[in-house]
């Protein structure tokens, strides 16, 4: 029997994505290899949102050229968002030349056929169709949630952003084939489903039957099981009252709403092309915590966009400062070729960006700490994980809201919800003992 070994880099639909790749492979007859040094066949699925990660995904495939100097027959594909770039399967191909197939997001499903004829040709990106096969199996690895698409690709074109160009335009999925999804899911013992969309608030527009995402949410809040529903990501502009109020409405759709900003200038977000202003988000932020008191909310922001000012900059410091994220991802902008940003005139010095994030992460830990103090002796609700990956009695899981949870039990509880006392916070983690529901 042959093996696979994948190496996953980027977002959750990525995550999910190499999930679809493994049932591709379990379809051909394959099974997981427990590392790359064992298997036949290796596959990179790729990201390309910052250098940084393309940088280091070259590092990787560059080590493999030794595996596969060993085993000859070792097979090596490379897929996902950083091949799907225009010019970049012709970089790879020359760059690596023991790569045997490259394939992008628009033609995953043609790994199957690539295998079958496992040649050393190199396969072409078919950038003018994203067809994404919607209704591949998928080999779920994720414990106690699973992941569903509901949307695919992006509009809207934020002018520093990759995305748009590697994932096509948005493709929502029929609100039938989600709900059969979830329910099949569902009905297997999942407890977690977290939709996943780049914007999952434009669910339904491109369907012209009706569908929106906050009727998508109501119906799968309604379903007859118990379960928790989760969804990534929201853009502010397209995060509507409707949504607030379902949201508000159903216990079982988790009160964690990743709502990412990006900067808390009105003149940087309009240079950003994110068709909201400061103002704007601040009112919504306001909306949300009236109707949804214990909301948690987390958030994207960048620093050092071409012409941010240390006034700007300023203004994002003071925006995270009101808005109390319980969590937030803090990222360096990346010029990314392609990209309107790419061209843009006053790109800021590395030393200023650092300058700035330092400041950024430690305004934000200040504030993930005091949320998390909070915490302490209160007794939450947790859905559990599954074991944490550095001690063998240790488990952990989420709140509602998104707080990750750390505790020991003597026995499997992977998969329960169980009542969790808070006896201490670390950062953003914290840590308690089960106690009797
Ligand atoms: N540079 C830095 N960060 C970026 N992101 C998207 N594009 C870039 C870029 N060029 C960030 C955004 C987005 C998150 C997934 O990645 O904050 O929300
Ligand atoms: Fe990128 Fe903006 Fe689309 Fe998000 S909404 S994927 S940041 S272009």
């Amino acid at each position: 029997m042959k093996s696979y070994f994948i190496k996953t880099y980027g977002c959750q639909m990525n995550i999910h994505e190499s999930e679809k790749i493994a049932g591709i492979l379990r379809d051909l007859g394959y099974k997981e290899a427990d590392s790359d040094q064992n298997a036949d066949l290796i596959v990179f699925n790729t990201c390309c949102i910052r250098e940084t990660a393309e940088a280091k995904i070259s590092g990787h495939i560059g080590e493999v050229s030794r595996l596969k100097q060993k085993n000859p027959n070792l097979i090596v594909a490379v897929c996902g968002c950083m091949s799907q770039q225009k010019g970049v399967a012709e970089q790879l191909k020359k760059r690596f030349p023991f790569i045997n197939i490259i394939l992008g997001t628009s033609n995953l499903q043609l790994l199957a056929e690539e295998l079958a004829r496992q040649t050393q040709k190199h396969s072409l990106i078919d950038t003018a169709e994203y067809n994404t096969v919607t209704e591949m199996n998928s080999y779920r690895t994720s414990g106690a949630n699973a992941w569903v698409n509901i949307i695919y690709g992006c509009n809207n074109f934020c002018t520093y952003c990759i995305v748009p160009y590697v994932r096509g335009r948005e493709r929502s999925r029929k609100e039938k084939d989600i709900v059969a999804e979830v329910s099949y899911l569902l009905e297997n013992g999942y407890k977690e489903i977290t939709l996943l969309g780049q914007n999952v608030n434009s669910y339904g527009k491109d369907l012209d039957d009706g569908s929106s995402f906050s009727k998508l949410l109501e119906k799968l809040a309604t379903l007859p099981y118990k379960y928790r529903l989760r969804f990534l990501t929201s853009h502010p502009k397209d995060f509507t009252e409707d949504i607030i109020d379902v949201v508000a409405k159903y216990d079982n759709i988790c009160k964690s709403i990743h709502l990412p900003v990006q900067s808390g200038s009105t003149a940087v977000l309009r240079n950003m092309n994110r068709r909201y202003t400061r103002e704007y988000y601040l009112d919504l932020v306001n909306k949300i915590r009236a109707k949804i008191p214990d909301a948690g909310l987390s958030s994207d922001i960048m620093v050092g966009f071409p012409g941010e000012t240390d006034e700007n900059f300023a203004d994002t410091l003071d925006l995270v400062k009101q808005v109390r994220y319980s969590s937030c991802f803090c990222f360096i902008y990346s010029r990314r070729k392609g990209t309107p940003g790419y061209a843009m005139e006053n790109q800021i010095p590395k030393t200023v960006k650092t300058e700035r994030i330092k400041q950024l992460i430690a305004a934000q830990n200040v504030i993930t700490r005091e949320i998390s103090k909070q915490f302490e002796g209160k007794t939450v609700e947790i859905l559990v994980d599954g074991l944490n990956d550095k001690y063998s009695d240790v488990y952990c899981g989420r709140t509602d809201c998104g707080k990750l949870v750390n505790f020991k039990c003597d026995k499997d509880c992977t998969g329960e919800f169980v009542n969790v006392k808070i006896n201490r916070s670390q950062s953003a983690t914290l840590f308690g003992e089960i106690v009797k529901k």
